[in-house]
């Protein structure tokens, strides 16, 4: 059965193939240990929970909800914003909620490009920047993040061309895959070049709530203008332990919004009610503790992984926020994708090839911190074996 020539620009999801990789060894009794995928191995906080344990009790959650989302959660997100970043939102126009943000980020190419249209996309970066726009009948053009300008791309060094046609630019701050977070004055020249040029610029927001040694990450919307230009797509997946529940939000510039609210109200039918009701038991600062304690389990984790790399002769740097460690993979290796295949059948070690990011993340490896600390340790010794 022939997929249409869309499906076949783009290669299989990286992750729906590791998947695969590794039910086949387990299947043959192999104890593989996965630092592959970013998903939290630890419970969803109890609060939260309780929360939709009561909305999945209540019939009226039960019906199909709006694609606009409910009053309270959009007045949630609005409160949140206001109390953690510093952003005023109007509730009616200016939040939405999303499926996830891979949903959000997706269906924003369908909204805003057309064949010919170009999204700039970081590189590395999330793999749906490229993906988006192909299956969108657009091109992606990729901004490679330079680890000598903190890890942000030069925005000097797109063509006019190029910059004729964007429409789109996905960043994302603290960075998966590289750990990075904003350098200094990062936000202002995407919302300079943004106008200038009438792209929209997204900003990935997965992972602001996991952040480590004091550092607070904040939002996009916070930089002057950045509303007039802009949206960010919050995510509840990775600071709220909340991946299997598809919890996102978009927020900022409202007439953005409103063309992405067109698009999926003849796409999807919005998100459960239940799942909204526990999102907003998840901004309520009384959870703000849990997640703190969970940042002080990644960050103990990070130090581990860090210094057990050190001591192989690996030097990275300590990321200040996500859940990954960004390494470069050893000499005597044609790329990443090759050095992750020999780590994974040697020592049962699933890692993540830089390459998989992007055509800059060639040359380095991915660690997520999302395994308990003794699989943890026992997954870089393999590997220190190696
Ligand atoms: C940068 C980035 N954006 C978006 C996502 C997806 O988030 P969600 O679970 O809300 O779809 C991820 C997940 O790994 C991510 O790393």
């Amino acid at each position: 059965m022939r997929s249409s020539r869309r499906l076949d620009l783009i290669p299989p999801y990286l992750f729906a193939e590791l998947e695969r990789k590794i039910s086949e060894k387990r299947a043959a009794g192999i104890d593989v240990i996965s630092l592959g995928i970013g998903d939290p191995d630890t419970p969803t906080y109890p609060a939260i929970v309780a929360a939709a344990q009561r909305a999945v009790q209540d019939p009226a959650t039960h019906q199909y909800p709006s694609n606009r989302g409910r009053q309270d959660f959009r007045e949630a997100v609005a409160r949140f914003y206001e109390r953690r970043f510093g952003v005023s939102l109007d509730p009616q126009t200016e939040v939405m909620p999303a499926i996830g943000a891979k949903e959000c980020i997706f269906n924003l190419n369908l909204a805003f490009l057309d064949p010919g249209d170009v999204a700039l996309a970081a590189d590395p970066g999330y793999p749906v920047y490229t993906g988006g726009p192909l299956l969108a009948g657009a091109e992606p053009v990729l901004m490679p993040l330079e680890p000598a300008l903190g890890f942000a791309p030069d925005l000097s060094r797109l063509s006019a061309q190029t910059l004729q046609r964007a429409r789109l630019m996905f960043f994302n701050y603290p960075n998966n895959p590289t750990g990075a977070t904003v350098p200094d004055g990062f936000f202002e020249d995407v919302v300079k070049l943004a106008g200038e040029h009438e792209i929209l610029a997204v900003h990935d927001n997965a992972y602001s709530e996991t952040t480590y040694d004091g550092y607070v990450a904040p939002s996009f919307l916070a930089t002057p203008g950045a509303k007039d230009v802009g949206v960010e797509v919050f995510s509840w997946s990775k600071g709220y332990n909340m991946t299997g529940w598809r919890c996102a939000a978009i927020v900022g510039n409202a007439e953005a919004i409103s063309h992405y609210w067109k698009l999926k109200s003849n796409i999807d039918s919005g998100l459960f009610e239940a799942v909204q009701l526990a999102g907003i038991a998840a901004l309520d600062p009384a959870v703000d503790a849990e997640v703190r304690a969970m940042n002080e389990i990644y960050a103990r984790r990070r130090d581990l992984v860090c210094e057990a790399l050190a001591q192989a002769g690996v030097k990275v740097k300590r990321p200040q926020g996500t859940i990954y460690i960004w390494a470069p993979i050893p000499d005597g290796f044609a790329s990443s994708a090759q050095y992750c295949e020999h780590v994974l059948e040697r020592a049962a070690v699933v890692i993540s090839p830089g390459g998989a990011y992007g055509r800059s993340g060639e040359g380095f490896f991915r660690i997520s911190l999302t395994t308990p600390d003794d699989r943890l340790l026992e997954a870089v010794a393999r590997l220190r074996e190696l």
